[in-house]
């Protein structure tokens, strides 16, 4: 789940770096440059396939955690311990992963499946994908749904980043500190810069 859950982060890495060109407010040129590479070039379209395996395997190890911890305790705790025993996000990693799931499969009918199914699921010709956000990020529930995507996703980082990286080992006294630090930067930059887009182009700040 940790090596999963990392190679996820790699990917929101690369996704809100090439996404931040839109900020460039330059009619989508930059952002439309780095989009065609990544849809027409194969390497990234290779690397796509295994993006959406890393995805199915995170939701199925999650699953498997999940159904793993609950049977190991049938009955409730009798006193029950709130946010002293471990913080609400890590106890709601399941429910948080789910919003980000409906999210996911509004995103994915928003951009990539327009997108692919254009271009015949091979290396034809892209749509615009600048102008599509332009269109998309029109209409309000859209906007609303795509901030509350990114606020389930900062909480679901929040535990997760600090918590993969522990796992894999990198836990000790000296490193802590600054594991937590970088997975709460991590946690509030990433999706905050997500939910600016939408917000951006919705308020008219992009054209
Ligand atoms: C909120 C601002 C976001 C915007 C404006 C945005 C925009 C886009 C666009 C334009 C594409 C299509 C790329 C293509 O067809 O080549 C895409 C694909 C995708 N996005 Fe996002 N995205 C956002 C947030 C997110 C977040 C938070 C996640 C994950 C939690 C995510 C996951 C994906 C995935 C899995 C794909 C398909 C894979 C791929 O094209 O490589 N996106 N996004």
């Amino acid at each position: 789940m940790a090596l999963t859950g990392i190679f996820l982060i790699l990917f929101l890495i690369v996704h809100v770096a090439l996404n931040a060109c839109v900020f460039a407010n330059d009619g989508g040129v930059m952002f439309n440059h780095g989009a065609h590479f990544m849809g027409s070039n194969i390497v990234p379209r290779l690397l796509e396939i295994g993006l959406f395996l890393g995805f199915f395997l995170h939701i199925i190890q999650g699953l498997m955690l999940e159904f793993q911890n609950r049977s190991k305790r049938k009955k409730g705790y009798a006193v029950p311990m709130g946010n002293k025993g471990s913080k609400w996000y890590s106890r709601s990693m399941g429910l948080l992963g789910t919003l980000i799931l409906i999210f996911l499969v509004i995103h994915i009918s928003h951009f990539w499946y327009p997108n692919r199914s254009h271009q015949g699921f091979v290396l034809g010709e892209e749509i615009n994908l600048y102008e599509r956000m332009q269109t998309v990020f029109q209409k309000e529930w859209v906007v609303i749904v795509y901030v509350l995507g990114c606020i389930s996703l900062a909480w679901h980082l929040v535990h997760g980043f600090e918590s993969a990286f522990r796992t894999i080992g990198v836990s000790n006294k000296k490193y802590l500190l600054m594991l937590r630090a970088t997975g709460i930067a991590f946690s509030i930059i990433v999706p905050l810069a997500f939910a600016m887009m939408p917000v951006s182009f919705y308020l008219g700040w992009l054209k």
